[in-house]
């Protein structure tokens, strides 16, 4: 009950104050322990309110398809999978906001492409137009092939620098003092041929199960990163992993 409520607070205080995020754009992008977030090192990628939900990871619905979506864990408790982030224009090793980045699950990969972050397009998703023409059992079937997974969700096998792998970190202050960002696609920010100069909100979209897929979405979905490797300094971090 407690969670239900503060989930509503939570949407209730989102929609009246959406005007005024995501204005502080810039500057550097901090880890859940206060350090800067820094390139190649694993973060895992948590939702701010801890009752929507846990971090999130890479799934397949059956045992060989590719490329994996990015998906929420269902249990709070779950931290799920490590991300990397790597600027693309700039060579550089801190993340900085509205700054493009390329994200990576960094796990092995059961796929033959690459474990980069893509936005699929309109163009892969299934059609919609065809809904008056449905017959019931046609209606029947579709309802089971499209639980309301997001027409632009978020999978594996993206490209460093391309439009569809292209996202920034943005700044959010849904919670004064808490530092929570907002991830967000902006095609146009790696050459993309298209003249829309929009970043689109990246966040869990859920489909009739209720299971949490990544795509663009119009609602914010505040996150925050938390180093995998505990909250060392960052000397000893880097040198645990070069160690490893
Ligand atoms: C990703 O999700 C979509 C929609 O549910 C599904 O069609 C596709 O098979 C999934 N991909 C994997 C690798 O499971």
């Amino acid at each position: 009950m407690n969670k239900i409520i503060s989930f509503l607070v939570f949407h209730i205080f989102i929609f009246t104050t959406t005007q005024s995020l995501l204005s502080a754009a810039s500057g550097t992008i901090h880890d859940s322990g206060g350090t800067k977030l820094l390139r190649g090192i694993p973060y895992y990628i948590l939702p701010l309110l801890r009752s929507s939900g846990g971090g999130l990871t890479l799934t397949r619905n059956t045992k060989d398809a590719c490329p994996l979506n990015v998906t929420q864990e269902s249990f709070e408790v779950n931290y799920g999978s490590p991300f990397t982030f790597t600027p693309i224009v700039l060579d550089e090793e801190i993340i900085r906001g509205a700054y493009p980045v390329s994200i990576e699950a960094d796990v092995t990969n059961p796929c033959h492409g690459s474990n980069i972050w893509k936005v699929t397009t309109a163009a892969a998703a299934k059609d919609d137009d065809n809904d008056e023409l449905l017959t019931n059992n046609k209606d029947k079937k579709k309802k089971e092939d499209d639980k309301g997974v997001p027409v632009h969700s978020v999978t594996t096998g993206g490209e460093f620098n391309k439009p569809e792998s292209c996202f920034q970190i943005v700044e959010d202050d849904v919670m004064p003092g808490l530092r929570s960002y907002q991830i967000q696609h902006c095609p146009f920010k790696c050459g993309s041929q298209s003249t829309d100069l929009a970043c689109y909100n990246v966040g869990i979209v859920r489909d009739a199960d209720g299971k949490g897929y990544l795509g663009r979405t119009d609602a914010i979905y505040p996150v925050v990163f938390m180093n995998c490797l505990g909250t060392f300094s960052q000397s000893v971090k880097i040198s645990r992993l070069s160690a490893e």
